[in-house]
């Protein structure tokens, strides 16, 4: 039994998607027919029912994954496999109060509004009103719009919120911005950014040793698929070859001496031996 309120995500006998917060008393209409939210609730999550033109549609729980690629899209997105990362690196977990610009479609406000969970809060900066509107109803259509204050406005103004977090910007000249950082990020606090190309990214390391920033790392990130057959496991023909690059860094008080390039291999660890 599915309670009333809950998302959950339909899925046609094409593989289309919808996604719907149940009410007992509504009717889902679909490419394929009418389902009734009564009988879903009553069917449960991984069942299977018929539409009224006898159509099966599949019942699942939707995951943050699941939200993330039905992100209605007017602008280019952070994906699934660079959000992953983004989210650990700013350590954004339950009560988190986090700064981000801008919105545009609103795939990585709807991570980040999933993490934060009730207690946290997510500000979500845009300058451009089709674009803050168009996040603001993504994240209605999957009840996350609670968690996150929609700021319409240019970031070159500066934040309005103060000892945030984390902060991360997918903005065009993220480096027109970083005075503005100290201001609203805690100290030692992480930040972030996402740059489409390597001209952008020197522009912004350049800029960023001049500031108050230190650990910097950028990355990206590679996935590669495989077709799911046991006796011809092998990759897929194609796969995405690039998205964005990431680059992170901490933010340090003026006083604080330069900590080395953040390099994974530098952390300690208990013991260097497994057996497992
Ligand atoms: C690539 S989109 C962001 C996509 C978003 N991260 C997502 O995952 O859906 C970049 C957005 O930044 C906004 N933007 C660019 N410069 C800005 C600024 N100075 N202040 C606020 N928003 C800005 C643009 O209008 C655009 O909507």
């Amino acid at each position: 039994m599915i309670k009333p309120g809950q998302l959950v995500m339909l899925v046609s006998p094409k593989g289309k998607r919808y996604f719907r917060i149940l009410n007992p008393e509504e009717i889902i209409n679909t490419n394929d027919g009418q389902l009734q939210m009564q009988n879903i609730m009553e069917k449960g999550f991984g069942s299977t029912l018929d539409t009224h033109l006898g159509r099966t549609y599949t019942v699942f729980k939707p995951t943050l994954y699941d939200l993330i690629k039905s992100v209605k899209r007017r602008t280019q997105i952070i994906y699934p496999k660079d959000i992953g990362y983004i989210i650990v690196k700013l350590g954004i977990g339950p009560g988190s109060k986090v700064i981000e610009s801008g919105s545009g479609s609103g795939a990585l406000t709807t991570a980040l509004a999933w993490f934060v969970g009730d207690q946290g809060k997510v500000y979500s900066y845009e300058r451009r009103e089709e674009f803050a509107s168009l996040c603001q109803k993504n994240l209605q259509q999957n009840g996350l719009s609670g968690r996150v204050e929609n700021i319409h406005k240019d970031i070159s103004t500066g934040f309005d919120q103060t000892n945030v977090d984390a902060l991360f910007l997918d903005v065009r000249t993220p480096w027109d911005y970083l005075e503005h950082i100290p201001g609203a990020l805690l100290p030692g606090g992480p930040v972030g950014f996402l740059l489409p190309t390597t001209n952008q990214v020197s522009e912004l390391l350049a800029a960023m040793e001049k500031g108050p920033f230190t650990s910097v790392e950028v990355l990206e990130i590679l996935v590669r698929r495989y077709k799911p057959v046991p006796e011809r496991l092998r990759p897929d023909d194609r796969m995405v070859a690039h998205t964005g690059y990431l680059i992170f860094a901490r933010l340090k008080t003026e006083t604080a001496p330069e900590a080395p390039v953040d390099d994974p291999v530098e952390y300690e660890v208990e013991g260097d031996e497994f057996d497992c």
